[in-house]
């Protein structure tokens, strides 16, 4: 047991999904796993380990936005020893060619500021996704046939964003689209040395105002689960 985690040594997997809302946890572990475990309830960050295709995962929501997936992050590499952890999330798209439902597999996320910009201070850190993920993950998404943009993406601190010269920035430098967690995840794995990688699926799109219904959330979230836990076991 951990501050933020109630599992026992051992019950969480070395391979770890992490949606940010803990219901999706829920979902993703009962749709794709196997023998699943709820492993986790402290604060209603639902956490499950199960199987999949014989290999152990864990599915552990990570809340939303940096601070809080860096203490779950924190805790599952520190405590639990992860040893490959994958952000599964929602994002806005940023470049026309980017469209609702399509699927962004971030290479570098980058931001404003970070948990861990205390440590960088004056210096611009680029995290980047592990390049061994990233291609098993756009392998699996092109043997899907979903439609999939690789490039860099934004880690935001803020959902209600009040800076649309800086948005206008990032889109003329080919940010494809933004999210809220990935920067501090792919640091802190680099940090400890471990694997990370983020794949997103477009959710709204800030220059269409586009919006993907509710009814369609869960078949686009699936494709996505599917990517990762073919990735993480290629
Ligand atoms: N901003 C930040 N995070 C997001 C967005 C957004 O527009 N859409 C989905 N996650």
């Amino acid at each position: 047991m951990t501050v933020h985690i109630g599992a026992k040594p051992g019950e969480i997997a070395e391979t770890v999904l992490l949606p940010g809302d803990p219901y999706r946890a829920k979902w993703a572990a009962e749709t794709f796993l196997t023998d699943v475990k709820l492993v986790n309830e402290v604060r209603g960050m639902l956490g499950f380990t199960g199987t999949w295709n014989g290999n152990r995962v864990t599915i552990q929501g990570s809340g939303m936005g940096m601070p809080s997936l860096s203490i779950y992050v924190n805790e599952l590499i520190k405590d639990y020893d992860a040893k490959t952890l994958i952000r599964i999330g929602s994002c806005g798209g940023m470049q026309p060619q980017v469209k609702v439902r399509d699927v962004i597999i971030a290479m570098t996320a980058s931001t404003i500021n970070s948990p861990s910009s205390g440590i960088f201070k004056e210096f611009n850190y680029a995290p980047c996704a592990d390049y061994g993920l990233l291609a098993a993950a756009v392998n699996a998404a092109q043997a899907k046939g979903t439609d999939t943009h690789v490039g860099g993406i934004y880690s935001s601190d803020v959902f209600y964003d009040e800076r649309p010269d800086l948005n206008e920035q990032m889109t003329r430098h080919g940010i494809l689209g933004v999210e809220m967690e990935a920067a501090e995840l792919y640091t802190l794995a680099a940090r400890y040395e471990r694997r990370a990688l983020a794949v997103l699926t477009v959710s709204d799109h800030l220059q269409t105002g586009e919006a993907l219904p509710s009814t369609d959330r869960e078949r686009s979230f699936g494709d996505m689960v599917e990517i990762a836990l073919q990735a993480a076991f290629n």
